[in-house]
């Protein structure tokens, strides 16, 4: 089968069906970008996007995703090869520590700002309003990256980060 990710065709051969995409991407391919964390959808460190949206790797399996267009982390730069906003924004505030999350964090946030643009909702977001990128609060924005795990406490830099970013691109 054959798998594509940030923009380049992979071709893994005969592959167990029962393989996961995380294990695909780091075990059968040495794509080490993305990390293993739980292996059981609990903290958010193995995030990539599938067609745009943030799934958890660990917890798919890679035979569904022929033919989607896979983001990691590698793939998040802008086309010229720099750093996206919001990486920047990430070393702006030191929005790490060890870096063990830091993969899951930024493919999460990146969708994040997607899905705000979109006008998706969180629980947070009270009915009928239409949050824009500005007015995100710190409040929607724990909440929208609930998912993803920091086992340094990097918390409050990581939601400084992610605001920095949302009101550039609002
Ligand atoms: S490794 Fe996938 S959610 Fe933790
Ligand atoms: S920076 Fe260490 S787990 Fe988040």
């Amino acid at each position: 089968m054959k798998l594509q990710i940030d923009g380049q065709d992979h071709d893994l051969g005969d592959l167990d069906p029962r393989t996961t995409l995380l294990d695909a991407l780091r075990e059968r391919l040495g794509l080490m970008g993305t990390k293993k964390g739980c292996d059981h959808g609990q903290c958010g460190a193995c995030t990539v996007l599938v067609n745009g949206r943030r799934i958890n790797s660990c917890l798919a399996l890679a035979v569904m995703h022929e033919g989607d267009a896979i983001t990691t982390v590698a793939g998040l730069e802008a086309d010229d090869g720099t750093p996206s906003a919001l990486q920047e924004a990430f070393m702006e505030h030191d929005a790490f520590q060890c870096g063990y999350c830091t993969a899951g964090q930024l493919c999460s946030a990146t969708s994040l700002l997607r899905e705000v643009k979109r006008g998706e909702p969180s629980v947070l977001t009270p009915m009928g309003a239409e949050l824009s990128l500005s007015e995100l609060s710190d409040d929607e924005i724990r909440e929208r990256m609930s998912g993803n795990l920091c086992r340094c406490g990097a918390y409050a830099n990581i939601v400084a980060a992610v605001r920095q970013a949302a009101e550039a691109e609002s």
